[in-house]
């Protein structure tokens, strides 16, 4: 939607008395906000903040604001945005005080906050405790297996494809695949959604999804919204329903969402963009309603996320009621799932892009991964390869799968960023974005993907380079899957580089994402070709 077309929207559904209220806040200041720069209305009103979530590119908007009006940029009337490195450990780090904010409410789903959503420090440690365990670095190694059969059932699906492709024929799986020139030509995206989907339906429900199986966008939903409300409790009539094209909703709507201030928000529902993506985000909800009716009429002695949910105890002491548990694991099928799907497909898009990067990966994976071998590499094979591990730090830096700034609330005492004073109550966020692209530490070629940089900086370089460097976050918000997520996508680019020969369908055409909560590639169309080293 065009933006005088948002804001005459917005402003039409305020009464002319909530517009002045805005006004009446901007001159009284009371968090001194006044003295920073930003678009005009971003200063008066969250409509410039909400626009620009609308048109699915926020970390871009912000990116050219902080481009004209230097590191302090105000967003929104009760928001800066901090593009100082140095500003990432004061306003994330442990022991700093500062909350996530509001922001966060729009996340809010099955009636209550998850470990994700929670803002309260004290609930959100007792979420934390009852998960952390089976997230540390070894504890995570227990999953390698369940990982490797949902690739060997990618990989089936790919190499069938594949051979058909080589007679010229083409198919309808993905998104649809066809032959030509010695080549299986298709958009990996999709296929690398149903692994992570599949993925984690696995470790946090007991069963995969199926997609990769289906080779299609199809997961297990409740038929009605009635039978959304049953199906906590007793089997009820289900449908089909595309769940990557629902993550891609419910994050688009939960962004765009949150940026608004709490009495808008009954407002935007108004709104037919809002509307549609508002029934996304239900319709996910009752996905992880009914996966977890099915997993807990089925016990298992396995130990994942469920079981440790299960495991888990109340702010009474008691064990999760249904709805907790419910909201616990609809939390970990979403981070778990569009996070690294996102990720992975944003690295191989870069890899495939760069012809001269994907030789040198493929000359480090055969020489440590050998010829001849299992075609599903080993985490212990490739847990520490320099180029690899540096193609996806740059990957990821580049994408920023979180690319906006993570809204936090200055504590009492305030915050001081390079001598600015925040007070206590003002809303501050590090645009990931931007500060993954400040050339005072990345270089002036800071925009174009070149994992030789993580290799070539000497030690201060580097270290500035890791201090900066926040795909995941940090302190006690860091993301709690990060061991997990890098132990998929190093197997999984690996096993995938070292069989595969990737080249782009439109090899000038730069990636082309579509921000919600994360930024997202819209497509990675391409040709693979089977390698000769088996
Ligand atoms: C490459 C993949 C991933 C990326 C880039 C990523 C990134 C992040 C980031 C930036 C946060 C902080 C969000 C915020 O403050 O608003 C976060 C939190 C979180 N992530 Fe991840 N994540 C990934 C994979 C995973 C996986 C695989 C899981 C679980 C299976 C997971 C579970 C979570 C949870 C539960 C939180 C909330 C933690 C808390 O508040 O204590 N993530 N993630």
């Amino acid at each position: 939607m065009p933006y005088l077309q948002f804001l005459i929207a917005a402003l039409l559904g305020l009464p002319p008395v909530i517009f002045l209220a805005h006004l009446v806040f901007y001159f009284v200041d009371p968090y001194g906000l006044r003295q920073y720069p930003g678009p005009f209305l971003a200063r008066l009103t969250p409509a410039w903040l909400g626009w620009a979530a609308q048109q699915v590119h926020r970390a871009e908007a912000v990116h050219e604001a902080h481009k004209k009006y230097g590191p302090f940029v105000r967003i929104s009337p009760s928001e800066v945005s901090v593009a100082v490195p140095e500003a990432l450990p004061i306003v994330y780090g442990h022991g700093n005080g500062a909350l996530k904010s509001s922001f966060y409410d729009s996340f809010i789903s099955i009636g209550g906050r998850a470990i994700f959503s929670t803002l309260d420090r004290v609930q959100h440690a007792r979420k934390r405790k009852t998960v952390a365990h089976i997230f540390s670095p070894k504890s995570v190694l227990d999953f390698e297996h369940y990982i490797r059969v949902h690739i060997t059932t990618l990989l089936g699906q790919w190499e069938r494809m594949y051979d058909d492709a080589l007679k010229g024929l083409s198919g309808p799986e993905g998104e649809g695949w066809t032959g030509r020139d010695g080549r299986l030509w298709f958009d990996c995206r999709p296929w690398i959604g149903y692994l992570a989907l599949d993925t984690i339906g696995d470790l946090a429900f007991g069963a995969p999804f199926g997609m990769l199986a289906a080779g299609h966008d199809a997961a297990r939903v409740p038929a009605t919204a009635a039978a959304r409300k049953d199906a906590h409790f007793k089997k009820t009539e289900t449908t089909h329903a595309p769940a990557i094209a629902l993550l891609n909703g419910r994050g688009e709507y939960v962004a765009a969402l949150g940026v608004l201030p709490a009495w808008w928000r009954p407002l935007a529902a108004y709104l037919p963009w809002y509307r549609a993506r508002a029934q996304s985000a239900s319709e996910l909800a009752g996905m992880a309603i009914v996966a977890v009716a099915k997993r807990l009429a089925t016990p298992s002695d396995r130990v994942d996320v469920l079981s440790k949910l299960l495991d888990g105890k109340d702010e009474h002491g008691q064990p999760l009621g249904r709805e907790e548990l419910t909201v616990e694991a609809h939390a970990f099928l979403i981070a778990g799932s569009d996070t690294t799907a996102t990720s992975l497909t944003a690295i191989m898009f870069h890899i495939a892009a760069n012809p001269a990067v994907q030789e040198r990966l493929q000359e480090e994976l055969d020489v440590f991964l050998g010829i001849g071998d299992d075609p599903i590499a080993w985490h212990e094979q490739v847990k520490q390869l320099p180029y690899l591990d540096a193609c996806i730090n740059e990957g990821l830096r580049v994408n920023c799968t979180n690319a906006s700034g993570l809204p936090r609330v200055v504590p009492e005492g305030g915050l001081i960023i390079q001598g600015q004073h925040f007070p206590a109550g003002a809303v501050v966020g590090v645009p990931i974005y931007t500060v993954h692209r400040d050339p005072e530490v990345w270089g002036e070629d800071a925009d174009v993907y070149r994992p030789e940089r993580w290799l070539d900086a000497d030690s201060e370089k580097a270290a500035l380079m890791q201090k900066t460097f926040t795909p995941f976050s940090s302190g006690p918000r860091a993301c709690i899957g990060r061991n997990l997520a890098l132990l998929e996508i190093v197997i999984i680019v690996a096993t995938l580089f070292r069989r595969y020969n990737f080249v782009l369908a439109e090899p000038d055409k730069p990636i082309e994402t579509r921000e919600g909560f994360l930024r997202k590639p819209v497509h990675c169309n391409v040709g693979i070709k089977r390698r000769d080293v088996y």
